[in-house]
């Protein structure tokens, strides 16, 4: 997918609040989904419980605006960019929210719910750093 305005790719990392449970990742995640939409952002988020790692991509302003506020979501903390690029190019295949919770005892069945396995399938669509990335968080 092309588009004439820049478009940014972010992946930060962070550590889960002592408090935040499956429940409340999903409750967000859905709120997520169609804000996403609604910005023509994309994302993925995947936890292992302790961490979440998620990549951000739409337009700059759009990216940046959407991570001011995850910055200071008391659902998280330690919130670190790890990798930025900004191009002309998208490499999300959709617009939304993809979820892959590692550790998941629930049974999420839902479009954008990813198993650990179907992630790391997805994982293979992005070349470079992106992937590089994921794949790590995904081995
Ligand atoms: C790990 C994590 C990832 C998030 N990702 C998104 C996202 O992709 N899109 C989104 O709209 N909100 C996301 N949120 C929620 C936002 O931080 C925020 O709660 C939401 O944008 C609502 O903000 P508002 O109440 O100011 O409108 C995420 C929160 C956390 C903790």
């Amino acid at each position: 997918m092309h588009s004439a305005t820049p478009v940014k790719q972010l992946i930060y990392r962070s550590c889960l609040s002592e408090d935040t449970s499956e429940a409340d990742i999903y409750r967000m995640i859905r709120h997520a989904q169609k804000y996403n939409i609604q910005h023509e952002l994309s994302g993925f988020l995947i936890s292992d419980s302790k961490n979440f790692v998620q990549l951000i991509e739409g337009a700059v302003d759009q990216v940046n605006r959407l991570f001011d506020k995850i910055k200071i979501d008391q659902r998280h903390h330690h919130v670190e960019v790890e990798y930025y690029d900004i191009g002309l190019s998208r490499i999300m295949p959709f617009l939304g929210m993809g979820l892959c919770l590692l550790n998941c005892k629930v049974d999420f069945q839902e479009d954008f719910y990813f198993t650990r396995l179907q992630a790391r399938e997805f994982s293979s669509l992005f070349d470079g750093k992106v992937g590089n990335y994921f794949r790590g968080y995904l081995a």
